[in-house]
């Protein structure tokens, strides 16, 4: 039995925020925002925004469930990819269970970041084929906006992160020849404060912080960190490396990719994994322009918007494939 996806949708703020309305806030201009990451705008909640992480993810799976025409009660597990959630604990797959007024199914998170999305996925096509569930939901959803710094000491990391939400429905396939033809997940541990967020958390003075209110933790633990030479030359290696494993062990040539989802990190990223193995431009589908770095949502929103937009047909061989933090990795392939 194949896991198939049966429908998908995507989701993101309506506030547009171009890089010129970056200018008004940090040091920062378009020519240095597009020649390094291709990004000319991104959509923000904002930090004061009503839009919750799950909320985002909620609208999302509203349309994937639409999309599917099931009705949401056949939905009986939820996977739930984020690295910005609502709350440190509990986890946004919950929240989302309640928002769809879902009957007590489970609900797991997954926190591998930019690779979130490829994990949960996974994970997904893994219980659908031991025959534990029928149909999964697996959300990808970022509200970034609310936690980067908006100032010119953030300017690295902040121009290049955007808010949204995609979602599919995972079911079986009632036709062998369509569904997820192999995945692989893969981390490097050791280099896991490469691209960072230290607070909330046990390593860097989080009781310091409640008990010592003169304590002042280090800028780099409360913000995003990210050691960008050094993410860009490791992401270039492990994407080709996912990519190409997942053709190999489903027997597949890659003569036959209709097209490759990469997430949606960076535009020089996927240009770079591009002309490696060859690719044409219509093999390759980017949205970063628009949305900027989405993390855990930016392989369903840019896997959504190419389906609505023809580019993807029934039956098309896909390659979905991720790279971030942890450092964490891996690709799916599918016949869609
Ligand atoms: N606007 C203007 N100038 C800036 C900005 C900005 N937003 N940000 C940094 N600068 C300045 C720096 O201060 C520095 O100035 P200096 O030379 O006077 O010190 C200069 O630009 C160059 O800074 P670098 O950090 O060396 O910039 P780099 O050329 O490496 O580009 C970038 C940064 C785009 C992040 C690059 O490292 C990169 O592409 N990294 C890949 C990782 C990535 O894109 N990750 C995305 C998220 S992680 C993921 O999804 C996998």
């Amino acid at each position: 039995m194949k896991a198939v996806i049966k429908g998908i949708g995507h989701y993101v703020p309506e506030r547009v925020v171009t890089n010129q309305d970056l200018e008004k806030l940090m040091d920062t201009n378009d020519a240095w925002i597009q020649e390094r990451t291709g990004i000319e705008e991104r959509r923000h909640v904002g930090r004061n925004g009503s839009e919750t992480t799950s909320i985002l993810g909620f609208k999302a799976a509203e349309k994937a469930i639409e999309n599917a025409k099931i009705d949401k009660n056949e939905i009986d597990f939820i996977i739930f990819a984020t690295l910005s959630p609502d709350l440190y604990f509990p986890g946004g797959g919950v929240l989302l269970q309640n928002y769809l007024e879902l009957d007590t199914i489970g609900a797991l998170d997954v926190r591998n970041q930019c690779s979130g999305f490829i994990y949960a996925l996974s994970t997904a096509n893994a219980f659908i084929k031991s025959g534990m569930y029928k149909n999964i939901l697996v959300v990808g959803a970022e509200n970034h906006s609310f936690g980067l710094d908006m100032t010119t000491r953030g300017r690295g990391v902040s121009v290049i992160f955007g808010d949204g939400a995609g979602a599919v429905i995972l079911g079986r396939s009632d036709d062998e020849s369509r569904g997820i033809l192999s995945c692989n997940m893969h981390s490097e541990g050791k280099y896991a404060e490469e691209l960072m967020m230290g607070f909330p958390g046990t390593k860097y003075g989080w009781v310091d912080l409640m008990l010592n209110e003169d304590f002042e933790p280090d800028y780099d633990k409360i913000y995003p960190y990210m050691n960008g030479n050094f993410v860009f030359k490791h992401a270039v290696t492990r994407f080709p490396e996912a990519i190409l494993e997942a053709f190999e062990d489903a027997g597949e040539s890659i003569e036959n990719l209709k097209m490759l989802i990469p997430h949606q990190a960076n535009l020089r990223i996927s240009q770079f994994i591009q002309r490696q193995m060859g690719l044409r431009d219509d093999q390759v589908f980017n949205n970063i322009m628009k949305y900027g770095n989405t993390t855990a949502a930016s392989i369903p929103i840019a896997l959504s918007e190419a389906i609505s937009q023809g580019k993807i047909e029934q039956g098309d061989l896909i390659s979905l494939a991720a790279f971030g933090s942890g450092f964490t990795w891996g690709s799916v392939l599918l016949r869609y």
